[in-house]
């Protein structure tokens, strides 16, 4: 009687605990959503006086989707960043912006950006909350401006509610708009790959998987750090000796900088293609190939792309294909299709 209460019991936590696992952190969640997964370091940006509400979220949602935001109501936020893609711009190296304007860019994913330590690809933006003055703003891009923007969502005919509804004030103001767009962006979270399921103990890999993940653990997760798979650091993967674009020696002004990029995450890298910061590689299997030969030596290269005195990974094709085979479990197909996350 007794032993048979214990396995009850026993069945209980088991049960409470599959349950616990099983939660869906890619947000908005249901129960609580400024809870991170659990997997996860703490995040970066915790909303500070920016208080979260699924109102909030919603309206930073409508804004990201709206081409009112644009000098010629054509382009939105979401016109470059799309859901299926990760909120990347899969297919198009450069972005593509107002009256058909190329900008200098590959467009980055946006999710996780809660742990974000700076954005853009040379980190020249420190803050979420002023993130989108850049796009908004850039001529390429959204080309308005903020008084503008300001001017037109008190003149619409739902913004001034909604607004109201969220932030308690008469009028809207830019402070307003970029808050509402920090709810819903840094609320994008991205945690529900089966690498996830792996990494939490759910699930396993294949055997091919697994040698795939030990490769990248030696190759490449000092700067793809696990589990957001980005340390946030800057640094130059060897890609030019002419840089057109000097990446985070804009920024700093450092020798040292020299063509450094932001290293990405590479969550849903399946989906993004092109890769790099100009869009140069169309496939997996061409970054791979980058990384095992073609790696060129400047004095800016990272020096954990220089093995046994020579600048590459030296990967066989055959690890290769198994790093491919591991990135691949890193798309989750549960943020790429859920419902309330676009307009
Ligand atoms: C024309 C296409 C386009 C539009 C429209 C656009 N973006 Fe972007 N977005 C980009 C590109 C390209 C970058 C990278 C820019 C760079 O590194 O210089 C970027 C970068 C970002 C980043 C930084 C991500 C990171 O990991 O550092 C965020 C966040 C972002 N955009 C949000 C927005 C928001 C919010 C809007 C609307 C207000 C917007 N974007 C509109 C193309 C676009
Ligand atoms: C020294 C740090 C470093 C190491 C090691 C490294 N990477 Fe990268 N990786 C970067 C940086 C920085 C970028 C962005 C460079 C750019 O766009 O100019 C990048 C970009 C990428 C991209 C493109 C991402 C995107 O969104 O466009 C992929 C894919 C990638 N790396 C995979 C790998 C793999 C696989 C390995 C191991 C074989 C690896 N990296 C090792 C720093 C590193």
């Amino acid at each position: 009687m007794r032993m048979q209460s214990y396995i009850l019991l026993l069945a209980g936590l088991i049960g409470i605990n599959a349950c616990k696992a099983d939660k869906d952190y890619s947000t908005p969640a249901t129960d609580n959503p400024l809870e991170r997964p659990a997997h996860f370091p703490p995040a970066h940006y915790t909303h500070d006086k920016n208080t979260y509400s699924q109102a909030g979220f919603e309206l930073g949602r409508k804004l990201f989707f709206d081409p009112l935001l644009s000098a010629n109501n054509t382009i939105s936020c979401g016109s470059c960043h799309k859901q299926n893609e990760a909120f990347a711009d899969a297919g198009n190296a450069l972005s593509k912006g107002i009256y058909g304007k190329t900008g200098i860019r590959n467009t980055p994913a946006i999710f996780n950006m809660a742990w974000n330590t700076s954005f853009m690809w040379d980190g020249g933006v420190n803050h979420i909350e002023v993130m989108p003055l850049s796009p908004l703003t850039n001529k390429v891009e959204m080309a308005e401006t903020i008084s503008n923007i300001v001017y037109k969502l008190n003149r619409h005919k739902e913004y001034p509610t909604l607004f109201k509804n969220v932030f308690h004030r008469d009028s809207i103001d830019d402070q307003q708009m970029f808050w509402a767009l920090a709810q819903y962006m840094s609320n994008l979270v991205s945690a529900s790959s089966r690498y996830d399921d792996v990494y939490t103990g759910k699930a396993s890999f294949s055997p091919e998987e697994q040698e795939g993940y030990n490769l990248f653990k030696q190759n490449c997760s000092a700067c793809h750090a696990e589990p957001l798979l980005t340390d946030y650091s800057f640094k130059n993967n060897g890609l030019d000796y002419q840089f057109a674009d000097s990446g985070r020696y804009r920024i700093t002004r450092n020798e040292k900088d020299w063509g450094a990029f932001k290293v990405p995450t590479l969550r849903n890298i399946a989906v993004t293609a092109p890769y790099m910061h100009d869009g140069r590689f169309a496939t997996l299997e061409q970054v791979l190939h980058h990384y095992a030969d073609s790696i060129i030596q400047t004095p800016s290269l990272s020096t954990l792309l220089i093995k046994n005195g020579m600048s590459g990974l030296h990967l066989t094709a055959d690890e290769q294909r198994k790093i491919i085979l591991f990135l691949q479990t890193l798309t989750d197909t549960k943020f790429l299709t859920k419902d309330g996350l676009s307009q």
